[in-house]
């Protein structure tokens, strides 16, 4: 067995690991590779899933809102509806992709999450952070991730790969210009080091607590987020995640094994 898979005896629920980026960094490919390694050494019921898209249901939700083109201006998606579109999606993907595998205590790498709406839907005007988080709270029963890396690269170069990558297909958030991609980059990093999570103070009446999902005193304690300088090439790129990863790992193992109200915390029921 490898000295990494600890996994179960420890947690009673898996780990969920998000990669977030702008387009064209790389953000899918290191899901990817960080994927793969993680299946190899430290669990072999790992998955990996993505945003918008990875249900059934997900992937009717993405053909409409990246890629349908408005007969005219009245007829366009406005950014509500975008904003919505996108959580009902992630609403989905959660209840029946992302919790019974956590569940089940499988790690779930998701490539792109809640912090993706906030990144992006955060840049429209008349949608606030707060409002955009309080619907994506909404939509996950307040599920957010144990660790999320932040691909971080330069909008130019990141842009000119993502236009390689579009081919023939309409793509609402590749075609937007540079100061969109520049002020996504900066929200992210803004995110990152605020890593606060601030909104996540608020009460839901649902009947899924965030506390059940969350194992939020470890999350609180230990940064959630973590920026990877995406300019290096993909090997070492990758590399860069595993070492964060394992320094993320130990910590958590470290806080496990000295507090019984850490496990508590991670405990599905
Ligand atoms: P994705 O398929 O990951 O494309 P890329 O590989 O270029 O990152 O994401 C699709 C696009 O949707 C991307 O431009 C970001 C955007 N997006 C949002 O605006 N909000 C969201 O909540 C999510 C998940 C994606």
């Amino acid at each position: 067995m490898n000295k990494y898979f600890i996994k179960s005896e420890q947690l009673s629920r898996g780990l969920f690991i998000s990669f977030e980026g702008g387009d064209g960094t790389g953000k899918s490919t290191q899901a990817e590779l960080f994927y793969e390694w993680a299946k190899r050494n430290f669990d072999k019921s790992t998955i990996l899933t993505f945003e918008p898209g990875g249900s059934s249901f997900g992937q009717e939700i993405r053909q409409i809102v990246m890629h349908r083109k408005s007969k005219s201006s009245k007829d366009a998606i406005t950014a509500k509806t975008q904003a919505l579109l996108f959580a009902i999606d992630r609403s989905y993907h959660v209840d029946n992709v992302i919790w019974p595998a956590l569940k089940a205590g499988k790690t779930v790498i998701t490539d792109r999450y809640f912090d993706s709406s906030v990144a992006y839907q955060g840049q429209t005007v008349g949608l606030s952070d707060e409002s955009i988080y309080n619907l994506n709270m909404f939509a996950t029963n307040g599920l957010l991730p144990d660790i999320t890396f932040l691909i971080d690269k330069n909008s130019v170069n990141a842009l000119a790969l993502a236009k390689q990558n579009t081919g023939t297909k309409y793509d609402r958030f590749e075609t937007q210009d540079i100061t969109f991609h520049n002020k996504i980059r900066q929200k992210y990093l803004d995110l990152a080091k605020d890593n606060s999570d601030k909104f996540n103070q608020i009460n839901y009446n649902d009947k899924i607590s965030s506390s059940e999902f969350n194992n939020k005193k470890l999350v609180d304690e230990l940064n959630r987020w973590h920026i990877i300088d995406g300019k290096a090439d993909i090997k070492r790129v990758h590399q860069s995640v595993i070492e964060e990863f394992l320094q993320f790992y130990d910590s958590l193992k470290a806080k496990l094994l000295v507090s019984d109200s850490g496990k508590a915390n991670l405990s599905v029921d």
